[in-house]
């Protein structure tokens, strides 16, 4: 028993020295962000500029943080809104369309530019429901225009129902796919074949479990099956306490997770390998990334910094890599 334990705990470590760590280098700190602690978010739009959110002291405002600081979208009808996730894509017609998720009134509004100027004057409700925990996050199928939803409610022990995942199609008409633990990081594969989902389980007020399950998608339909656990981060590099935040994949269907409390991301091939650590400079506490820049190779990074927890900070490791959402969006 003593030896198997052994020798399973030393081939981790054995595993785990190989794996590389390259370094992410900071794009905007404490003195010059102008993004709050609750910074989250990240998303690209299809020229490469990158934005977030709780811009300019507002959780109701969305920012570009790339080229440069700049207002998005405030919503001046609800004070009250809360966006936490912001996916951008582009419809049949070639409008640049952005989704944001809103915890606070358990939706998401669709922003529209119609006269490609990055004018988002035009906002509606895509879908809306008191039985959404949140949104978190968010994910899209580009080639339907389907959103697909994560919630999570954090509780000092997890119950089936503390986390939930729906979907809302480009009509806005939303159907709950199931009920999880806490439920948090999502992403859709290139292909629109994967759908991939975190979960994360709390006992007596410490996580003791982090996962990311891989489902078969029919991103028309909206339906999932074959449900698997893709990555059990206890068996992976021994990091099940540190919660799984935003995910996003690359080109090549490679995903890049959020590993919060632990200042790094760690990029998983399709099939669940452990390829590299990306350490954070500011951040320890990292929400979300996404890649952007000219070639959408630039992965930037998001937190509250780490030298003042009232502010939002963000890392940038540029890589050959190019990331799905920015690809997407070329064509
Ligand atoms: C930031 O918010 C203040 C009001 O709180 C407003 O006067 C200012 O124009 C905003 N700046 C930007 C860049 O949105
Ligand atoms: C729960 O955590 C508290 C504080 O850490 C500890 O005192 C208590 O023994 C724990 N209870 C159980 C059932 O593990
Ligand atoms: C973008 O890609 C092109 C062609 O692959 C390359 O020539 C250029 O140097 C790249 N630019 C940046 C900023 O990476």
């Amino acid at each position: 028993m003593h030896l198997l334990l052994l020798a399973s705990l030393s081939s981790l470590a054995l595993a785990l020295a190989t794996v590389p760590t390259y370094h992410a280098q900071p794009f905007l700190d404490a003195s010059n962000t102008a993004f709050g602690s609750l910074i989250e978010g990240a998303a690209v739009d299809r020229h490469g500029n990158f934005y977030a959110v709780n811009y300019n002291g507002s959780k109701a405002a969305v920012g570009q943080a790339y080229p440069c600081q700049s207002l998005l979208f405030a919503d001046l009808h609800r004070s009250s809104s809360w966006f936490n996730a912001v996916r951008f894509s582009v419809d049949k017609h070639g409008v640049q369309e952005a989704y944001l998720g809103d915890v606070a009134n358990h939706r998401v509004v669709r922003l529209r530019d119609p006269g490609g100027k990055a004018q988002f004057m035009h906002s509606e409700v895509l879908c809306q429901s008191p039985d959404f925990l949140q949104p978190n996050d968010l994910a899209i199928a580009h080639s339907t225009g389907r959103v697909f939803l994560s919630g999570m409610r954090f509780t000092a022990d997890s119950v089936v129902g503390d986390g939930d995942l729906w979907t809302c199609d480009s009509a806005g008409t939303a159907t709950k796919l199931g009920s999880f633990y806490r439920t948090n990081g999502i992403e859709v594969s290139p292909d629109e074949k994967t759908l991939y989902l975190s979960e994360a389980i709390n006992k007596n007020d410490s996580v003791v479990s982090n996962v990311i399950h891989a489902f078969d998608l029919d991103a028309k339909k909206g339906s999932i099956s074959n449900a698997r656990v893709l990555v059990d981060f206890a068996k992976l590099d021994d990091s099940a306490a540190n919660d799984v935040d935003g995910m996003r994949t690359d080109s090549q269907g490679n995903l890049y997770v959020t590993r919060w409390g632990a200042a790094k991301i760690a990029k998983i091939s399709p099939t669940g390998e452990l390829l590299a650590y990306i350490a954070l400079a500011n951040i320890v506490q990292v929400t979300n990334l996404e890649f952007a820049g000219p070639n959408g190779s630039d992965l930037f990074a998001v937190g509250a910094c780490t030298d003042n927890s009232a502010k939002g900070c963000i890392d940038k490791y540029s890589t050959s890599a190019q990331g799905h959402a920015f690809i997407v969006q070329q064509h």
